[in-house]
């Protein structure tokens, strides 16, 4: 794998054949000190996390369960927004790999016929000043061939929807590479304004009707795409435009 992705942003991989959780262990490797661009990759993980407290299932060796190690001079507020970098580079890594057309339901979700393929969980150290680091897992269903019952019938994987295995490496190095342009776009505008239209180009809840789940009220408005923070500019019915914030609220498509 490393062979693959020599010369690039990746310094470092870091594989278990079993961890807890590659975040975890990431988090744990950045605080020692291990470099910007360091890989941490399992076959297997026992205790994979998923956003909002919830458990992502992680069975051995059928999927990609991966977090990368980042220490980008920006604000800590800026860090969200390497959510939907990720988001981007999954989706150019999978048209790649496997010639499937996939979307990006906001903020970093990718879909396919409704169905997630792949979920994406930032964590950051900060202070006020800026980042000790940020680390970004990345979980692809790449060969699960069925799901536990708790996750029903809203999850898929790329053998699923393509008929045929994936070559995990390949697809890592490929969502990779993508990672490695986009990152840079990013970083040279410090948001993503470089990055909005393309974004929007892949989005599924573009142009819809989405409900917004907001703990002060929920609201129904028309999804006109994200702005270069990455917030989701919302139309709501009475005509005017909200912006919804990442991890504040759940937007669903209805
Ligand atoms: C979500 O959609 O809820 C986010 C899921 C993120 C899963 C990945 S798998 C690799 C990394 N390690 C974890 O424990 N979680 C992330």
């Amino acid at each position: 794998l490393m062979s693959s992705m020599e010369g690039g942003f990746i310094k470092k991989i870091v594989y278990y054949e079993e961890t807890d959780s590659t975040n975890i262990r990431a988090r744990k490797l950045a605080e020692e000190g291990a470099p910007d661009g360091t890989l941490v990759v399992t076959d297997f993980q026992n205790a994979g996390r998923g956003r909002r407290g919830r458990m992502w299932v992680s069975p051995s060796g059928t999927g990609i369960f991966m977090s990368l190690i980042l220490r980008p001079d920006i604000l800590p507020s800026s860090a969200s927004m390497l959510t939907l970098v990720a988001a981007l580079a999954v989706y150019d890594g999978i048209k790649e790999t496997t010639g499937l057309e996939t979307v990006i339901k906001w903020p970093n979700d990718i879909v396919a016929e409704g169905k997630k393929l792949c979920g994406i969980l930032t964590e950051m150290s900060a202070e006020l000043e800026g980042i000790h680091y940020v680390v970004t897992g990345i979980g692809i269903n790449a060969n699960m061939t069925e799901f536990p019952e708790e996750v029903g019938e809203s999850a898929t994987s790329l053998s699923i929807m393509t008929g045929g295995p994936v070559r995990r490496s390949r697809l890592i190095a490929a969502v990779m590479k993508a990672y490695e342009g986009y990152y840079e776009k990013f970083k040279s505008c410090g948001s993503l304004a470089g990055l909005m239209d393309v974004y929007n180009e892949h989005m599924a809840n573009l142009g819809r009707e989405v409900k917004v789940l907001d703990p002060a009220g929920a609201y129904t408005g028309k999804a006109l795409g994200i702005d270069e923070k990455g917030e989701l500019i919302v139309e709501k019915a009475d005509g005017k435009v909200v912006r919804v914030v990442s991890g504040e609220v759940s937007v669903r498509g209805i």
